[in-house]
């Protein structure tokens, strides 16, 4: 089986002692291929460098996280621009909005995310999209903004049936993470009634890992924890899951190629 993880951060300073052994124990359980969102400029250098030490398994992407939106937000915006003309990246994000962390630039958030939205438009590319607290005003701008051609994923997805609902029908996959794993997550009734087209799987490590490591550190090499937890919930195969996922990710980050070459 070949899994994706489809959101990793495994570039930040928590791997620094085994970063490199990381991504070999991700291989070695089937997950070949790991998208690397971007946080900041503080995050871009050490993002590309793992990019280029693992050139047929690691992928990044660019963008501005909502957390790092602050008063500097148009000089972070230039220079994700920038760096979108320099070399080739396979997503838009980490974007969105985040009321959970601070509401202060809740209006630059926004603006942002509306740019970061015709930067995936203009570089045809799928836009990574972080929505805590913030499904509301997701929506809201994403239907606003009304383009049938944008797709991404809803990053770390844990809403209601209506919800997914309405992310896939705004052509929107859902990334699915160590959260669905967890006691009592509303998933467990929603999975059941969203269609395998419209998942993918991710870590979002260093953060959420899964159960039995809920709380400890989060790696790519648990993403077959949360196959087999869809699995269940769908009451399906692995196999199944990680197929579908993975095909669906190979198509929404344009890896045709990249795997073509292995
Ligand atoms: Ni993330």
């Amino acid at each position: 089986m070949i899994f994706i993880d489809t959101h990793t951060h495994i570039y930040l300073d928590e791997f620094d002692s085994d970063r490199s052994e990381a991504v070999e124990r991700a291989k070695q359980n089937g997950v070949r291929y790991m998208l690397l969102p971007n946080i900041d400029s503080t995050s871009v250098d050490d993002m590309l460098t793992l990019s280029d030490e693992f050139p047929g398994n690691c992928f990044p992407m660019m963008g501005l996280h909502p957390t790092s939106v602050k008063e500097n937000y148009r000089e972070e915006l230039a220079l994700v621009e920038s760096w979108l003309q320099k070399r080739k990246f396979f997503g838009i994000g980490e974007c969105g909005i985040d009321l959970y962390w601070d509401k202060t630039f809740f209006k630059e958030q926004e603006y942002v995310f509306r740019h970061q939205i015709e930067l995936a438009l203009a570089y045809d590319m799928p836009l990574i999209v972080h929505i805590r607290d913030s499904y509301n005003e997701v929506i809201r701008i994403l239907k606003d903004v009304n383009k049938p051609d944008l797709r991404g994923i809803f990053h770390c997805f844990s809403g209601s049936t209506e919800q997914a609902r309405q992310a896939t029908g705004l052509g929107f996959s859902l990334g699915l993470g160590g959260v669905i794993t967890f006691k009592n997550n509303r998933m467990q009734e929603t999975l059941k009634h969203v269609d395998l087209k419209h998942l993918v799987l991710e870590t979002d490590a260093p953060f959420l890992a899964p159960v039995p490591y809920r709380g400890k550190r989060n790696e790519p090499s648990y993403i077959p924890l949360v196959a087999e937890k869809v699995a269940e919930i769908k009451n399906i195969g692995v196999e199944e899951v990680a197929k579908a996922t993975t095909e669906n990710a190979i198509r929404l980050f344009g890896l045709q190629d990249e795997v073509r070459k292995q």
